[in-house]
């Protein structure tokens, strides 16, 4: 979507769909009312009144202004109270006008940045309008005959507060920028997730992978595959993917910030890659099989993250890494019983082939640690237990050092998507002993989320590390706001936040 910034008053736009906040309060007297009220022949105040519109979130007043030159629709959307965090109140606003939009078949729209406190609330006001603008309207219709449903609006015009300095609409323009690239590695995530999983297998994402870092110039992809893998001693990937006919691959991307502009921190990015999840041997039964070709989300954030890093270029070294791999019951699959010791040589008794992410995350984390990075972040759709704990919205967070862990949570408010804290409890180790092997792979069943961060944590060495439980906010049933049904792309806005901030 085109997205322009025009710094001129009210009187000279000319657009489809004129979409107006409105903070609750003195409503009569909010920006641009008393102008569109004389616009439309005092009409807008009288239906403000029959409605009972008092800007309260969720309320909406809508008038159709047909024979008008400059304005044929006028959306006002509630904002609830005007408060100073705003957390992604801004990305719903535009959320609700670009869907209105595209209901009503409109290719242009308008909307007015608010005067806020300060540059860089504008700032953000500006980034989380287009954001929203762009995530609303994400469409997956390629398998699709019938694409009536595309998206018809095709461009916004911004109009910030008057009068503007040269200098904020240039800061502005960049902050559209950033939103545009932003948004471009969202969707490129949900792409990813939402593609059925006879088509993205690990060697197709490895490929997207590939032909994304080649199309930017500071990113490199190196892709791992069986026979580098078994050098490795990556024997918990490969006794993963042994039960498919499908290789697996590991992804590796590599982004080096500028000359000169290197902070010396490196960070690892590591994303869980099932590109599908039928739980081996231990086979899932059919209601919990369905959607596990999203038990790649994590490889998606990670995928999705390094493409936004390439553009934004943030001063420190990251590495971006996805085990991809398929979890099938085949002839050869790993088996309940195996004992295995991957590249982190420590040994593993399998209890549960269902339990195949933190195997093929072990690996990757031992991987990791080979990389010499300063911190390492993996995302992952690990549990089901994390969803039983914390609902669909909220990922679970682990974290061996606590001062990463707060920056995290902070960057994870900022961006507007919910992180909550999970404990790494000691005690629940006991049920993780085994009798043959250095660990299991899965301890009790109560505390699930936690046993498997306990696992990860085996194979990072008390190197400073977060794992993110994504199984909740990866996937969503239902368009919604910002979000759209399938595939979310959530933890990249966290871990860009994260990165450069
Ligand atoms: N991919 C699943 C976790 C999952 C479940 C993600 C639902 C998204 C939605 C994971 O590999 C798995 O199967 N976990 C098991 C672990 C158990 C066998 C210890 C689970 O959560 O039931
Ligand atoms: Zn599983
Ligand atoms: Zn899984």
């Amino acid at each position: 979507m085109e997205i322009t910034i025009i710094s001129g008053k009210l009187d000279k736009l000319k657009t489809e769909l004129f979409l107006v906040p409105v903070f609750s309060g003195k409503v009569k007297t909010a920006l641009f009312i008393k102008e569109m009220d004389t616009m439309l022949n005092k009409t807008l105040l009288k239906e403000m009144a029959r409605q009972d519109f008092k800007g309260k979130k969720g309320q909406q007043v809508y008038l159709n202004i047909p024979g008008n030159k400059r304005i044929s629709h006028l959306l006002l959307v509630g904002m609830g109270k005007k408060k100073r965090e705003y957390l992604d109140d801004w990305r719903q606003f535009a959320a609700v006008g670009a869907r209105f939009a595209n209901k009503l078949k409109c290719k242009k729209m308008a909307v007015p940045l608010l005067p806020v406190e300060s540059n860089k609330a504008l700032q953000r006001q500006c980034r989380q309008v287009c954001e929203g603008l762009n995530l609303a309207l994400y469409k997956f219709n390629k398998y699709k005959s019938n694409q009536d449903d595309d998206v018809k609006l095709k461009s916004v015009t911004l109009l910030p507060p008057l009068p503007i300095r040269r200098k904020v609409k240039h800061g502005l323009i960049k902050e559209v920028q950033k939103a545009q690239d932003v948004s471009r590695a969202v969707c490129l995530a949900r792409d990813l997730i939402n593609e059925p999983p006879n088509v993205l297998n690990p060697p197709a994402m490895a490929e997207i992978a590939q032909k994304m870092a080649e199309e930017t110039d500071n990113l490199t992809c190196q892709i791992l595959t069986p026979k580098e893998m078994q050098e490795k001693n990556m024997n918990l990937l490969l006794a993963v993917s042994s039960g498919s006919p499908i290789e697996p691959r590991l992804i590796h991307l590599h982004y080096q910030p500028p000359k000169n502009q290197s902070n010396n921190q490196v960070v690892a990015l590591v994303g869980k890659g099932l590109t599908f999840d039928a739980g081996g041997l231990c086979l899932k039964p059919a209601q919990h099989m369905a959607h596990m070709k999203g038990d790649m989300g994590g490889g998606a954030v990670v995928i999705g993250a390094m493409y936004a890093i390439s553009k934004l270029k943030p001063n420190m070294e990251v590495h971006g890494l996805v085990p991809a791999s398929e979890n099938m019951p085949g002839g050869k699959a790993f088996k309940m019983d195996d004992v295995i010791t991957g590249m982190g040589k420590k040994s593993v008794e399998i209890c549960n082939t269902d339990a195949e992410g933190r195997l093929i995350l072990a690996d990757a984390l031992s991987y990791a640690l080979s990389l010499d990075c300063n911190e390492i972040i993996d995302f992952a759709t690990l549990t089901g237990a994390c969803m039983v704990a914390l609902g669909d919205y909220t990922a679970g967070v682990f974290g061996n050092n606590d001062r990463m862990v707060h920056r995290f949570m902070r960057a994870g408010q900022e961006a507007g998507e919910d992180l909550w804290r999970l404990p790494l409890t000691e005690a629940l180790k006991e049920s993780m002993k085994s009798e043959v092997a250095d660990t299991k792979n899965i301890g009790s069943r109560m505390g699930g989320a936690i046993g498997a961060a306990l696992f990860l944590q085996e194979f990072v060495e008390n190197k400073p590390w977060i794992h993110v439980d994504i199984a909740g906010p990866a996937f969503s049933e239902a368009d919604s706001g910002y979000k759209t049904k399938g595939g979310t792309g959530f933890g990249i806005m966290t871990a860009l936040e994260y990165l450069l901030v």
